[in-house]
């Protein structure tokens, strides 16, 4: 199969020396690349800043912005069975990104105005024709409940839910405990596993299946 995976968290810059990001290290979307092209799959990476090493055998993108990787995505998908959408994508941007590094003089306050970044799992979802599109939920409450939501909304296969305040769990740990949501409302919850051999069984439960040919 071919599959194109995302990863990391994307940054927003307020002006050239300050950004917008969160805790997302990449650990979760690298390990499903490697798992999947250690499966003998193609498998594009699209990957935003993290201090990890691609894995070999992977086309591999590199991208900042959340506006980049919508832009890296969208090339990408026409070529791809399915995506997996690991990245933690920030939502909000700087509506007006200053040029220069904005100075403290006489500030006693800053006002900020954010604008949505584009959304590009749903953006996915409404074309996604015959692809698979697996999403994943960052949660910190109602973690099913909200996972099923996005499952819905953003017209996905399966969502892949962890809630961040779980402890071994979620941004930057080597394990995770997720739950594994598909649109017949069954749930598979998952003991906790390094993020590889959860990688690995998501791979493996593709294989079984999403694939189509
Ligand atoms: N996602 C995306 N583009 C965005 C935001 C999120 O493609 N601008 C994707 C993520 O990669 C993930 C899924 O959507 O696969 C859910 O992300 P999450 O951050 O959990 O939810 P949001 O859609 O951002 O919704 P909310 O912030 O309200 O929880």
């Amino acid at each position: 199969m071919k599959i194109l995976v995302t990863a990391g968290p994307t940054r927003e810059y307020l002006d050239p020396v300050r950004f917008i990001s969160n805790p997302s290290t990449g650990k979760m979307g690298y390990a499903v690349a490697r798992a999947a092209r250690a499966k003998g799959h193609q498998v594009v990476l699209v990957s935003g800043p993290t201090f990890l090493t691609p894995p070999t055998k992977v086309e591999f993108v590199s991208v900042t912005t959340a506006q980049q990787m919508f832009s890296a995505v969208r090339r990408w998908f026409p070529w791809c069975d399915g995506v997996v959408m690991a990245a933690a994508v920030g939502d909000f941007q700087a509506a007006r990104p200053s040029r220069r590094k904005i100075k403290k003089a006489g500030r006693r306050r800053l006002q900020l105005t954010l604008s949505p970044t584009p959304d590009i799992l749903a953006y996915l979802g409404k074309h996604k024709g015959k692809k698979w599109l697996i999403g994943f939920a960052a949660e910190t409450d109602s973690v099913e409940k909200n996972a099923r939501q996005k499952l819905k909304a953003k017209n996905l296969d399966w969502v892949v839910a962890n809630n961040v305040r779980q402890r071994g769990a979620g941004f930057a740990a080597d394990t995770n405990i997720v739950q594994v949501l598909f649109p017949d409302g069954k749930t598979v919850r998952l003991p906790k596993m390094t993020k590889l051999k959860c990688a690995r069984w998501l791979v493996g439960k593709i294989e079984r299946n999403l694939q189509r040919n």
